[in-house]
């Protein structure tokens, strides 16, 4: 099966793609988890932008890219480039077009993917954009998730801590929302997940259940996907405090869960999961990460035409 059709293509959304798409991707990742050490992308160069910090995106596509013997330029820290001095966005990525054959982008601002996409003549991927969308994460998470699983299909997702400003969170239930799945959401009162990314579940006719409690779910769930309450994100430090701490998965709290269940975290983690559990069957988190390479090998491939 040849994602073909996804050559030239941005992925700035998860939405942009399809859930045929998505299944694709995964099928080719599955080729890549067995050969990851190719010579596909040489002759190519990549750019990899990274305007805000990051470790497993920029370090997993620069190893997925090295693993196919590309080349990658680009930055780390956007003080280091000329945006220092003042450069725009716009005149940035019309610089790199001339240097590169696809561009990767992270950056703080919600939206910031979606405008270079449309200023780029080469592909441009999302790295993550502010709280908006981080779809190659998404990927990785639906690799994963199947996996694990054996299917996507029919499945109870719990979604623990920050889902108003969590873009792992946002893409994830828009991509889940193609697979019949039940979510069930925890957060705090003030980081409820916004109407405009329930839309996605209301329109595939789900079900959603909201709590405040992560004890309410943890015999209910096929995936507990924990994440991270995000300090940059908010403006008055004081707020952040409140909500903090306001989940902890526990050893104690996986007794009881189903034999299925598995952890999921988009990492990286502050205090929201206990290193005890780290080394726990169910604890998926580590090898969700590494799964990143083989998604990102396939994303790149198909989007240059090479797959
Ligand atoms: N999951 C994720 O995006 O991690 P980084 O911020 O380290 O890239």
């Amino acid at each position: 099966m040849n994602p073909t059709n996804l050559k030239n293509r941005n992925l700035i959304s998860i939405s942009d793609y399809s859930k045929e798409e998505y299944l694709k991707i995964l099928d080719l990742a599955e080729e890549f988890e067995k050969y990851p050490r190719q010579d596909t992308l040489k002759d190519y160069v990549i750019a990899s932008l990274f305007f805000e910090p990051s470790t497993r995106t920029r370090l997993s596509f620069e190893s997925a890219i090295s693993q196919l013997s590309g080349q990658i330029v680009g930055f780390t820290d956007a003080s280091s480039s000329s945006t220092q001095k003042g450069e725009s966005l716009k005149d940035t990525i019309r610089t790199v077009c001339n240097y590169s054959d696809m561009i990767v982008m992270r950056h703080p601002l919600d939206g910031s993917s979606r405008y270079a996409g449309e200023i780029a003549t080469v592909p441009l991927i999302n790295a993550g954009d502010g709280s908006n969308q981080h779809p190659t994460q998404c990927m990785l998470d639906l690799y994963s998730i199947r996996k694990t699983q054996q299917s996507l299909d029919n499945l109870k997702i719990a979604l623990v801590g920050d889902l108003k400003y969590g873009r792992t969170v946002h893409s994830l239930v828009e991509a889940m929302s193609n697979f019949n799945t039940e979510f069930h959401l925890v957060s705090p009162v003030e980081l409820k997940l916004p109407s405009t990314v329930k839309r996605f579940i209301k329109n595939a006719n789900l079900n959603y259940y909201q709590y405040t409690e992560l004890e309410d779910v943890m015999d209910v769930a096929d995936i507990v996907y924990m994440t991270r309450i995000q300090r940059e994100r908010f403006s008055e430090p004081l707020e952040y405090e409140k909500v903090k701490n306001s989940y902890i998965l526990t050893k104690d709290l996986l007794q009881g869960s189903k034999d299925n269940m598995r952890v999921l975290h988009p990492l990286p983690r502050v205090n929201e999961i206990t290193e005890d559990v780290d080394d726990h069957p169910k604890a998926y988190y580590f090898q969700q990460a590494l799964n990143g390479i083989y998604v990102r090998q396939a994303l790149l491939t198909a989007i240059l035409g090479l797959k």
